[in-house]
């Protein structure tokens, strides 16, 4: 699941500092424990993590050939996103985010309300999440369900984009150069990456860590250092950009604190235990409380406790391909986990 660019820099970045310069001002003792955690998510993995991570990979992978496997053209969205999520939970692990469905220049943060009636159809990206124990596999596919050469060579852009990034990344890479691969590979097959979409690191319970991998050269060349990372190239016939469309139905806690109505505070306690910072979406509360938990959810957005993704379009409307493996980068070893 990717992460949308505001300025150079990331929304999730921007707020985790806010986080922590918050917690900073708080008093010490919370404080120290915060700083403490944030440290041990970036030291080295345990054993326990990286077979968790490994684990969530390989089950990520088997989701994917199962997802090749079972979506025809104009079978509904909807039907597709449950058999998908349902096979995660069928292999032991969790979706860490709701499947994502993004159809044509729809780039991603896409998914299927409760009583979606789209189809998928043409060039269909599903993009993946996997989670044991909040320790996420993130991987993305890009499907062509109309037989059409353009869908065909953004796929092949967007692939081989990924697999060179893959193959040069290492602990001590500069950033910039990650993405100036995925950039050449692009726009040397006509066609340009989106430059305000990345990959992003992970960490557990987060998707979006703070630490981003671009799609171009930005210049910025800082050092990769040991930890989870996405990889997710996009490339397009449009102009290389998304703007914000309309509001997906798929939400994050964002502002942890109490609602005052006692079912909205039941749905917010399930949101907080099940989903913690992970995203989740408004079919999976409606699965689990019905139209009254969508009533709730409204009621816990507008106290402004939920990050709400917008979709993201591409913004000359062309269309767009994307592929994304999850890497593993430690002092000893480099690790793929989704292939
Ligand atoms: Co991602």
């Amino acid at each position: 699941m990717t992460e949308k660019q505001y300025g150079g820099a990331s929304s999730f970045g921007l707020k985790s500092k806010a986080k922590k310069m918050e917690a900073k001002t708080k008093d010490l003792n919370t404080s120290k424990n915060l700083e403490i955690r944030n440290s041990d998510n970036t030291s080295s993995l345990t054993n326990d993590e990286l077979e968790k991570l490994k684990k969530a990979g390989k089950i990520a992978k088997q989701v994917v050939e199962y997802a090749k496997a079972i979506i025809k053209p104009n079978m509904p969205l909807l039907e597709i996103a449950e058999k998908i999520e349902d096979k995660i939970i069928e292999l032991g692990a969790k979706p860490a985010f709701p499947v994502n469905l993004s159809v044509n220049e729809i780039a991603a943060h896409a998914t299927p309300a409760f009583n979606d009636q789209e189809l998928a159809r043409d060039l269909l990206k599903v993009d993946i999440g996997v989670h044991i124990d909040g320790h996420i596999a993130d991987t993305a596919i890009t499907l062509d369900l109309s037989n059409s050469d353009v869908n065909k060579k953004l796929i092949e852009a967007a692939e081989k984009a990924l697999s060179e990034a893959i193959n040069i990344v290492k602990l001590g890479s500069k950033i910039n150069e990650i993405g100036g691969t995925i950039e050449k590979v692009i726009t040397s097959l006509g066609f340009e990456p989106i430059r305000n979409l990345s990959g992003h690191k992970i960490e557990k319970h987060n998707v979006h860590a703070g630490v981003t991998i671009p799609n171009f050269d930005n210049k910025q060349n800082k050092q990769i250092e040991e930890g989870v990372y996405a990889i997710e190239p996009f490339s397009t016939n449009g102009l290389g950009n998304v703007r914000d469309g309309k509001l997906s139905g798929i939400y994050h806690l964002e502002n942890p604190r109490s609602v005052r109505d006692n079912f909205a505070r039941e749905v917010l306690e399930f949101i907080t235990e099940e989903y913690k910072t992970l995203p989740f979406c408004s079919r999976w509360i409606h699965k689990k409380f019905g139209t009254r938990g969508l009533l709730a959810l409204r009621q816990i957005e507008s106290a402004g406790l939920l990050h709400h993704y917008a979709q993201l379009i591409e913004t000359g409307k062309g269309k767009v391909a994307q592929a994304e493996h999850t890497v593993i980068l430690t002092e000893k070893e480099k690790i793929i986990t989704t292939v």
